[in-house]
């Protein structure tokens, strides 16, 4: 099915000037960008994006990563954007991420692992009215 997904490059691809790279891998994979703003989160915005994980031990050092610098937030869409989105990044350490992944090919650690992408349906949603208001999202 057609799906919409969030994807963010963090604050280390951005100062890796990857930007382009990354887009390019989306686009050559059939996801278009249907929404995109450069943000530098604060505090709130990132603890608000993450709430999920507070409880976690990561969370202080995922939120001063996540507000270290700009960050670039995109909406993409494409047939099984979720999942096509989740191939292209590769997994969450980039020690364990495949050849030719996102995190393989531009990650440095866990925590500076490049980009974030939604891992459910559900949550995408959630995740895309988060940063984007209806208006700023290209109609259907
Ligand atoms: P992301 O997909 O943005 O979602 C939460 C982030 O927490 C994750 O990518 C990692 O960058 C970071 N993180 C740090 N430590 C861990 C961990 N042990 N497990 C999962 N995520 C972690």
């Amino acid at each position: 099915a057609l799906e919409r997904t969030i994807s963010i490059i963090k604050p280390d691809a951005v100062a890796k000037n990857v930007i382009g790279e990354i887009y390019s891998r989306f686009e050559k994979a059939g996801l278009k960008v249907v929404a995109a703003k450069m943000k530098h989160l604060s505090r709130k915005e990132a603890e608000g994006f993450y709430a999920v994980h507070r409880e976690r031990p990561f969370f202080n050092a995922l939120v001063e990563f996540m507000t270290s610098g700009p960050v670039m937030i995109q909406v993409l869409e494409g047939e099984g954007a979720v999942l096509k989105n989740r191939e292209l990044m590769g997994a969450t350490n980039p020690k364990d991420a495949a050849p030719g992944t996102i995190r393989a090919d531009f990650a440095e650690s866990i925590d500076a692992n490049a980009v974030h992408g939604s891992d459910s349906l559900e949550n995408a949603a959630i995740e895309i009215a988060y940063f984007f208001s209806t208006t700023e999202l290209c109609p259907r």
